[in-house]
């Protein structure tokens, strides 16, 4: 078992698949006698995911480009199962790899489960038991461990979430997250080359060194409209407020970048900049003073660099963060946000805190377990030792080969 070579389509749609893949792509590529690397963007996103993509110098083998300017999530998840349907067909790899919580994650993984080819999923099990927060990247990421052979946790408690709904343990793997394997690439990449870190410097010189520098970001759908108004509304309050600069690169959807650009452009201390390119938003958030962010992926990263975060959500899937005191919930009101912002402005001792805070997210050694991981499994659809343990749940109590009591 598991000496052959095996055929494996890693499927990325967006930015923070493309960043968090990187690693598990360049990994399995380094073992060509185990493995057989295909990678078919669905280009869910198009510019953001080409940037990350160029950064880690992955051209994709197949490309579904899907994107359309606000495309609804039916268009999305109709484009990845049609697309994918037929790469799979031509391709048939043994495995389809699939990331994190997106439309992409879950359509491509639907399309292998159609296709019957075993799907792993990387970064399974998060949840925050909410099914509207965040939407629809619960339900989406719920959905993909039904139909997923492989679960790569990322944490103690992401596995155990995963133990919890029915899925047979020898099926869970806890890796750490890739992300931290991109970071952690990405600051060496910098330290070790003067001339990318004059580059940067050179690239942000407008930024003024005698003040504290706050990096935001926000995109989640469930805060479209008020929500959006009312974070952009404290963005302002702590900028005019205090002698920051706040520096903000805008996601693309027209449901971001109308109001961000209508509500906070043109103010002096706010910087309101293009999506940047994966080295440079690390060089940010190493430079910055704290971050106040929606983005899953930025949660991960930050405490990696000591650097606190607020979340602006009212739920998290990534609560170890929180437990470590290195980020807090602090939703989407004003006033939260901006007491929360004022807090790590002027109170050194919580700043500490904070920033000393360890990272639960990985050692920068996920890709290395993933690619061991799969080198061993069994691929074959008719083996027993890999069905889904989650069916004996869905089923209503028929268990499922491979998926008896006394392993969940
Ligand atoms: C998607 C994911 C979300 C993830 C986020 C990462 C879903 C449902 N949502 O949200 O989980 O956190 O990506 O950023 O899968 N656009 C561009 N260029 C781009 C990307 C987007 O112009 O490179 C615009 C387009 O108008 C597009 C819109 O943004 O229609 C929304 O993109 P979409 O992928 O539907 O959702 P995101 O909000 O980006
Ligand atoms: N990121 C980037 N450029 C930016 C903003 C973010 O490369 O201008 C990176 C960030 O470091 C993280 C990922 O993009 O790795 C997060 O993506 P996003 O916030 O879009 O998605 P989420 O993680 O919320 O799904």
């Amino acid at each position: 078992m598991g000496a052959s070579k095996k055929r494996v389509l890693i499927v990325i749609g967006t930015r923070p698949e493309a960043i968090k893949l990187a690693p598990v792509i360049q990994t399995l590529r380094e073992r060509p006698g185990s493995f057989d690397v295909g990678v078919c963007a669905t280009s869910q996103h198009r510019r953001m995911m080409d940037q990350a993509l160029d950064f880690f110098n992955i051209v994709p083998d197949f490309d579904l480009d899907i994107m359309r300017d606000r495309q609804e999530l039916h268009e999305i998840a109709c484009g990845v199962i049609a697309g994918l349907h037929e790469v799979l067909r031509v391709w048939r790899p043994d495995w389809v790899v699939v990331q994190g919580d997106t439309t992409t994650t879950f359509a491509a993984g639907i399309a292998a489960f159609y296709e019957r080819i075993r799907v792993a999923h990387v970064e399974a099990g998060l949840r925050t038991g909410n099914i509207d927060a965040p939407w629809p990247e619960e339900a989406n990421r719920r959905l993909t461990s039904v139909i997923s052979s492989l679960h790569f946790a990322p944490t103690a408690s992401a596995r155990a979430n995963l133990l919890q709904e029915g899925i047979a343990e020898r099926n869970i793997h806890v890796t750490g997250n890739p992300v931290i394997d991109a970071l952690l690439r990405t600051v060496a990449a910098v330290s070790g080359n003067s001339a990318l870190a004059r580059q940067l410097d050179s690239r942000f010189s407008y930024l003024d060194r005698n003040r504290k520098m706050i990096l935001v970001t926000a995109h989640r759908r469930e805060s479209f409209g008020a929500g959006l108004e009312r974070i952009c509304r404290a963005l302002r309050e702590i900028a005019l407020g205090n002698s920051v600069e706040v520096v903000c690169p805008v996601h693309p959807n027209p449901n971001v970048e109308g109001p961000v650009h209508e509500l906070l452009g043109g103010l002096h201390p706010i910087h309101l900049l293009e999506p940047l390119q994966y080295v440079e938003f690390v060089y940010l958030m190493e430079r910055c003073h704290f971050i106040i962010t929606d983005s899953g992926g930025i949660q991960e990263e930050a405490p990696s660099l000591g650097k606190p975060v607020l979340v602006m959500r009212d739920v998290t899937e990534r609560p170890e963060a929180v437990a470590a005191g290195a980020a807090r919930v602090v939703g989407t009101q004003t006033e939260k946000i901006v007491s929360e912002a004022c807090r790590l402005l002027h109170d050194r001792t919580e700043y500490q805190k904070m920033s000393q805070s360890p990272n639960p997210y990985g050692d920068g050694e996920a890709a290395r377990r993933i690619a061991d991981v799969l080198s061993a499994a069994e691929e074959r659809w008719e083996s027993s030792e890999l069905l889904p343990g989650k069916m004996h749940h869905l089923l209503g109590g028929f268990p499922a080969p491979g998926c008896a009591a006394h392993e969940r």
